[in-house]
């Protein structure tokens, strides 16, 4: 059966991680295993080392800040990526800028918590929640050279209320994230087409 190995790399709380790991990993989708077969952050502190290893993932720790320049960071995650033959790289919460050292030879995908192109950057949500758009939801996309600005692999969008409070918001933002980024992994490596 073939196998597809997917590396996930985060830096916060990792509950997409989770999510991944739960709906994915050593699970079968139209006759396709797929393995998360490696998890890295660059925070020793991140919530989702807890969660890789209670699956029995034991996360590569790599901090940004043991190094000099962007590029040599990026040289390094490349390195563990391509040493561990990954089919598929997801960036889930993974709060760095990557340069074309990462972006050229590594295919990924990005979880983005707005309807892009609009809201790129760190504070999505909150921007996304005080402006006077009339949706919100989530993208996922390809990673380029420019932040969160590749292309568009899915969106899921939901009108919003304006009674809705902040925590409620937010909430709703994750529980899509949990759904659209297994969903569109399942799409990419395990459709007939691959
Ligand atoms: C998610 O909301 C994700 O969309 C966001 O970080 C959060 C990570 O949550 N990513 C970005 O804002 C990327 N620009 P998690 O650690 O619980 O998975």
């Amino acid at each position: 059966m073939p196998i597809k190995r997917v590396a996930v790399l985060f830096s916060g709380s990792g509950s997409n991680l989770e999510a991944l790991l739960e709906k994915l990993h050593n699970k079968v989708f139209n006759g396709t295993k797929i393995e998360i077969a490696l998890t890295i952050t660059n925070k020793k502190d991140a919530g989702g080392i807890k969660r890789s290893q209670k699956f029995g993932i034991e996360p590569e720790l790599i901090e940004h800040k043991d190094f000099d320049s962007r590029e040599e960071f990026d040289e390094a995650l490349v390195r563990k990526i391509k040493k561990e033959n990954i089919d598929l790289t997801v960036l889930a919460g993974f709060m760095r800028i990557l340069t074309p050292v990462f972006t050229n030879q590594i295919k990924a995908i990005n979880l983005h918590p707005s309807l892009l192109p609009l809201f790129k950057g760190a504070n999505a949500i909150k921007e996304s929640f005080e402006s006077n758009e009339p949706r919100a939801g989530v993208t996922v996309h390809w990673v380029s050279e420019e932040l969160d600005s590749g292309e568009i692999i899915a969106q899921k969008s939901f009108e919003k209320e304006k009674k809705m409070s902040f925590e409620k918001f937010k909430e709703k933002i994750h529980k899509i994230e949990h759904e659209i980024l297994p969903e569109t992994v399942i799409k990419l490596l395990c459709e007939k087409m691959n």
